[in-house]
Formats: structure tokens, C-alpha cells, sequence
């Protein structure tokens, strides 16, 4: 595996990105790009175990002082300042002190771009002490062949996160432009969405899986409500594209941007 990885490193550049492609959307960790074990450039696991990048049964290590789920990555230490709203009507919504709380900051341990990616620990095999030096390079090839980029620096310029999602609906009404968090994500076909009579209000589209609160940490919006990072309930894109993104819904008719937002 560390032998192929090596041999076929000059090819990385471009053959990256749809090496993973391959891997599909929605199928589960392992041979995912969140499987490090056959992410091309990084040392793979010495049993090549693909949950041990990032948890282990027992002796796990601290990620700061917040709770992880039986974390085995050294952590990430970076500080952040948070979004600036734009919407005025946004404006009154706080970010928390730490605005990269939860699985946001988990996320960080190799998304930072100073944290190595295969700096886990060797749970369960006597040692939770982190080894490995590898960092993320600063972009890959996508699996639309985009020129994407792996790390975040300044979270002024990403998504809001770290905010209560009911502060949101407080500013902005549930069902008027925010959808309550009970909702689920949308999972409908793309052409509903592209229809003329289709009611983003009233929503008349399949929704599945998981609901906008399993997504939230505490209530806090995060990394992970958008993202699933274990590809099990991930949305696999129309036909004829290819990405995977780790996303809860489908990029096509922007599903996952209205499955929160009523645009
Ligand atoms: C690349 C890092 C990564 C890998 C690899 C990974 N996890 Fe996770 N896992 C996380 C993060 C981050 C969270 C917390 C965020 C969340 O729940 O979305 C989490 C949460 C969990 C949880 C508790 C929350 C839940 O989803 O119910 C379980 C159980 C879990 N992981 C099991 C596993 C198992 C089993 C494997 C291997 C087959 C695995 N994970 C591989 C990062 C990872
Ligand atoms: C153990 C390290 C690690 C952790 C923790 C981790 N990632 Fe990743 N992630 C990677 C690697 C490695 C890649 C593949 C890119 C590369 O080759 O460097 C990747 C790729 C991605 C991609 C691009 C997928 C695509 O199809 O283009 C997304 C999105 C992503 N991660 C989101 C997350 C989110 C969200 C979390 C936290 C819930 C997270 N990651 C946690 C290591 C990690
Ligand atoms: C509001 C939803 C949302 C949130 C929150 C979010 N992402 Fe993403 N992310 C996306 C979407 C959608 C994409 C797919 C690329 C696109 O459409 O531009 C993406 C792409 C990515 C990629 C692939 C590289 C790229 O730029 O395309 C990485 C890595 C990533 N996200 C990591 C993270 C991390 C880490 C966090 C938390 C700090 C996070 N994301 C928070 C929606 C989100
Ligand atoms: C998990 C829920 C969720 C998802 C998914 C989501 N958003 Fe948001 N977003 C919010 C909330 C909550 C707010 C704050 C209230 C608002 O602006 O309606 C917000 C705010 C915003 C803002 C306003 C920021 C400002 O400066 O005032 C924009 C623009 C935005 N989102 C765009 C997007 C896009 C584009 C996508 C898809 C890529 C997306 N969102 C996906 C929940 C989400």
C-alpha cells in the first residue's frame, strides 16, 4: 500500500482528486478520502486500521479541554476570529467565545494546515502518544477537477459556524427564512427542485437521514452540519457528476444550502 502510494506520487498533481472520486459518495469510511490508510503522501496505519486517525478504544488523548469521542489525533491549537454577519438582520446573533466548538475544532486537527494529518496516536496497541509529521498541502484536485482547497485559515471568509441555530431562527422567524431544525435534509430529486411550482416554503421534497439538530453540536452550527466525515450518510451527486464532499445533501439545485435556507 505505502510502496503503490510512493510510486505513484509524481502522478499526484492531477490523478488525486479522481483516484478518490472513485471511492463514491455515501459508502462508509474506509477507501474514502477520509481513509487515510490509502490517501496518497501520508504513512498509513501500522495495521492499517482506518478509524485509528482519529479515535481509539481506549487511552484516548485530550483535544484541548472539550470532549471528543475517544479522540487519537493530536489536536488543533489554532485560535480563529469568527464571521462577520453581513444581513443586518443577522447582526444580533453571538459567536461563541470559541467559535470553532465541537467537532468544528476536530475537524481543524488536520483541516488547520499546521496539524499533521497522520499524527494519530497508536490506540490500543500500548501508547496513545501522537506520531507522524505529514501536513496537508494547500490544495488538491477535486473530484470536479477544481483546484480546492484543503485547509482553512480565516473563518471570516467560510460559512458562518460556532452560532446557536436557534438564535438564527430567533432573528429571522422559523419557517420564514430558516427552517426548524426538526427538518431533515433534503434528499429529493433534483428536478423537483428545478420545477416552477416548487414551494421552498411549504417544501413539498423528500427529506431523509439526518434531521438539522442531529447536526448540531449543543445547538451550535459546526463543521459537521453540513458535513458527514465518516461517508456514511452523504449524498451521491446526479448522474454524469462526480464529488463527493462529504456533504448531507447534493450540491445540485443547491439541496444542501436549502435544506436549511428558504431561498
Ligand atoms: C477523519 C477522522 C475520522 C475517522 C477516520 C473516523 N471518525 Fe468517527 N468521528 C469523527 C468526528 C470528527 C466525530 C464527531 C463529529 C460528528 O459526530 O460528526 C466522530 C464521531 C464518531 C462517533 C460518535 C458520533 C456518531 O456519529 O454517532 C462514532 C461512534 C464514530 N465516530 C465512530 C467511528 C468509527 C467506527 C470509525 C472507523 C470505521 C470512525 N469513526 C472513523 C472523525 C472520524
Ligand atoms: C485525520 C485527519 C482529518 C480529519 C480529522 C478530518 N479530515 Fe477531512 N480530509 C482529510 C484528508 C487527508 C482529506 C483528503 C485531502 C488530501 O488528500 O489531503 C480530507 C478531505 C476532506 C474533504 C474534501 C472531500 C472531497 O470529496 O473533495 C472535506 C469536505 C473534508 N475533508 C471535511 C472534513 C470535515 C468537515 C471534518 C470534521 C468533521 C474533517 N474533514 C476531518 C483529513 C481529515
Ligand atoms: C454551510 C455548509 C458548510 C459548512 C458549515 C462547512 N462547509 Fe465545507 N463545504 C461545503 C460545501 C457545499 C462544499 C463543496 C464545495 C463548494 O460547493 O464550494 C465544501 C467543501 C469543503 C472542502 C473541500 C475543499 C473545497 O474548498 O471545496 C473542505 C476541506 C471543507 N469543506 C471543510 C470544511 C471545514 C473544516 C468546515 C468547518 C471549519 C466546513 N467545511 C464547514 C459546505 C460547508
Ligand atoms: C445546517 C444549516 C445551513 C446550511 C446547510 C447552510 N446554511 Fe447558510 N446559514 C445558516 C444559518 C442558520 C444562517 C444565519 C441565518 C440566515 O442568514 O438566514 C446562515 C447564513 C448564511 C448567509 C448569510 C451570512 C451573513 O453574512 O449574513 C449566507 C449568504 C448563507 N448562509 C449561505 C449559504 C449557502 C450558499 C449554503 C450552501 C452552500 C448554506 N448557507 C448552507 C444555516 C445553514
Amino acid at each position: 500500500m505505502l510502496k503503490r502510494a510512493a510510486a505513484v506520487i509524481a502522478f499526484i498533481g492531477l490523478m488525486a482528486g479522481f483516484a478518490y472520486a472513485g471511492s463514491g459518495a455515501g459508502t462508509g469510511i474506509n477507501g474514502s478520502m477520509h481513509d487515510i490508510n490509502s490517501a496518497a503522501g501520508y504513512t498509513g496505519d501500522v495495521l492499517q486500521r482506518s478509524c485509528v486517525f482519529c479515535h481509539t478504544p481506549h487511552n484516548a488523548q485530550a483535544n484541548g479541554s472539550v470532549p471528543a469521542p475517544l479522540w487519537n489525533h493530536a489536536p488543533s491549537a489554532v485560535t480563529l476570529a469568527p464571521y462577520t454577519w453581513a444581513a443586518p438582520a443577522n447582526q444580533p446573533i453571538a459567536f461563541n467565545t470559541d467559535p470553532l466548538i465541537g467537532p468544528s475544532r476536530l475537524c481543524m486537527a488536520c483541516h488547520d494546515g499546521v496539524t499533521a494529518v497522520d499524527s494519530h496516536g497508536n490506540g490500543g496497541l500500548g501508547n496513545s502518544a501522537a506520531s507522524g509529521t505529514t501536513l496537508m498541502t494547500s490544495h488538491y484536485t477535486d473530484g470536479i477537477g477544481g483546484n480546492a482547497k484543503r485547509f482553512i485559515t480565516d473563518l471570516t471568509v467560510t460559512h458562518p459556524i460556532g452560532f446557536l441555530y436557534q438564535d438564527a431562527l430567533n432573528e429571522r422567524g422559523s419557517n420564514v427564512e430558516i427552517v426548524p431544525a426538526s427538518n431533515k435534509f433534503i434528499t429529493g430529486a433534483t428536478s423537483e427542485l428545478y420545477a416552477a411550482n416548487f414551494d421552498t416554503k411549504n417544501r413539498t421534497i423528500a427529506t431523509d437521514g439526518k434531521k438539522i439538530s442531529d447536526t448540531l453540536y449543543g445547538g451550535y452550527m459546526t463543521c459537521a452540519s453540513c458535513h458527514e466525515v465518516h461517508n456514511t450518510n452523504n449524498a451521491k451527486p446526479d448522474a454524469g457528476h462526480s464529488y463527493n464532499y462529504f456533504l448531507l445533501a447534493k450540491e445540485e439545485g443547491s439541496a444542501i444550502c436549502l435544506s436549511c435556507h428558504i431561498k
